[in-house]
């Protein structure tokens, strides 16, 4: 089977991207990172990409700039790179609707949360926030809402009483940075398929 050319997106720290890069460089997951890109000039996660010799492209989003132009110079730039997958690593943007059809059950993101409950951002706090008493991650394909495709893995963590916003989420991330590689690596194999909301691994 052909290794999969993947476009990794990130906004900041990077870590599930370092992850996933891991996976890639031992050989368990058969892909290649074509390019980061990122919304953020300043994304710590571009040192590593740069350290680790990966082509970067940041594309800034300042205030006032157009998402749906925005998209477009991005599709433009990705146009003749032949991307199989794009890799929502901590991207903090709503993606528009022509990417998202472009690239048709072609994203993927991680979400810190058990989806449906508490999309969008600063997931840990809603969920201290409502008082729940599990939490965890979410990886799904992107659809046209926030947070909504269908979903392909998910991990549970314990909420604990003493739990602070930032020690919720370095346990989650602990779980982001197993699960993500994984539906990857399924992804890379051809071993998912959706059906309606559902995605099966077969
Ligand atoms: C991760 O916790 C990821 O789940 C979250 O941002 C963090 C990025 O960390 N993503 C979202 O909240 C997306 N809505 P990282 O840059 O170290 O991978």
């Amino acid at each position: 089977m052909e290794k999969k050319r993947i476009a990794v997106f990130i906004s900041g720290r990077g870590s599930n991207f370092k992850a996933i890069s891991e996976h890639i460089k031992n050989g368990d997951i058969n892909a290649e990172i074509v390019v980061v890109i990122s919304d953020n000039p300043e994304a710590k996660g571009l040192a590593y990409a740069r350290e680790n010799r990966y082509p970067t492209q940041v594309f800034e989003f300042k205030k006032g700039t157009d998402r749906v132009k925005y998209f477009e110079s991005i599709m433009d730039f990705l146009e003749d790179r032949d991307i199989d997958l794009i890799v929502l690593a901590g991207f903090m943007r709503v993606l528009s609707e022509n990417i998202i059809n472009r690239y048709k059950h072609r994203i993927i993101n991680i979400h810190p949360a058990l989806l449906p409950s508490f999309p969008g951002t600063h997931a840990q706090r809603q969920a201290l926030e409502y008082g729940v008493k599990i939490s965890g991650c979410t990886v799904h394909f992107v659809d046209s809402g926030v947070d909504t495709g269908p979903i392909i893995k998910q991990a549970v963590v314990e909420v604990k009483d003493d739990d602070t916003e930032n020690t919720l989420a370095d346990r989650i991330l602990e779980k982001e940075h197993i699960i993500f590689p994984e539906s990857i690596k399924l992804f890379c194999e051809d071993k998912l398929k959706i059906e309606g909301r559902r995605v099966k691994i077969i």
